[in-house]
Parts: structure tokens; C-alpha cells; sequence
């Protein structure tokens, strides 16, 4: 059986919604201390809703999979559901990941929390 997915090949070769957004209102960066990976995070929020995202990873494969697949489950979607996405939903959207490489989609949740986090921050709004 082959070690990744077809899902997080695909997601891995060809990853969705990366960049910068440069009018986001919520931003959440995090490393991996002991990879030395770092995600971030881009949230761009409107009426409680995420209207846009946009991601980058300086990490692995897993990593960059990770983040391309919460992206497109979290786009459009309202913070309150947002905030309740946890890495082992990305893990599991992405057909699963091999147990060692799991702390890689954790870094998508946390960035996504902190990014949150960053949003109430700056409007004072509590999500
Ligand atoms: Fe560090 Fe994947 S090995 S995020």
C-alpha cells in the first residue's frame, strides 16, 4: 500500500489556495519545533463568515497537504464552525496520513486557531 493518499499526493502537487491575502483580518503562524516547519495562516472574515484564505508552509509534504485541504474546508464556511475543525478532520478529508506524520495536520488546526484568535485581537469581536 503506498505510504500517502491520492488525495494528499494531489493536494501536495497541486496546492490549493496559496499565498498571501493581502487584506486578511485575521493572521496565525506556527512552527514545529522539532521539524523547524512553519505554517501560516491568512483569514480573511466578513459577517461571521471566512469569505477567503489563503496559506504558506516552509515544511513537509503532510504539511503543505494539510493546509491546502483545511483551506478549502474552511473557505466559505461560518467562524463558529471554523473554530471546531480539528486536524484529525483534515486528516481524515485527506484519506488519512501515516501516524508520524499526524503532528503535520495539527499544525493546519493551530495556525487556523491562531489566526482566529488574531481576529478577535483586532476587531475586539468574540467568536
Ligand atoms: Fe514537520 Fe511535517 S514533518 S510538519
Amino acid at each position: 500500500m503506498a505510504l500517502y493518499s491520492e488525495k494528499v499526493m494531489d493536494h501536495f502537487r497541486n496546492p490549493r489556495n496559496v499565498g498571501v491575502l493581502e487584506d486578511a483580518n485575521g493572521i496565525g503562524e506556527v512552527g514545529n519545533a522539532k521539524c523547524g516547519d512553519i505554517m501560516k495562516m491568512y483569514l480573511k472574515i466578513e459577517n461571521g463568515i471566512v469569505q477567503d484564505v489563503k496559506f504558506e508552509t516552509f515544511g513537509c509534504g503532510s504539511a503543505i497537504a494539510s493546509s491546502s485541504m483545511a483551506t478549502e474546508m474552511i473557505k466559505g464556511k461560518p467562524v463558529s464552525e471554523v473554530k471546531e475543525l480539528t486536524n484529525k478532520a483534515v486528516a481524515e478529508a485527506l484519506d488519512g496520513l501515516p501516524d508520524y506524520k499526524m503532528h503535520c495536520s495539527v499544525l493546519a488546526e493551530e495556525a487556523i486557531k491562531l489566526a482566529l484568535e488574531d481576529y478577535e485581537k483586532r476587531t475586539g469581536e468574540k467568536i
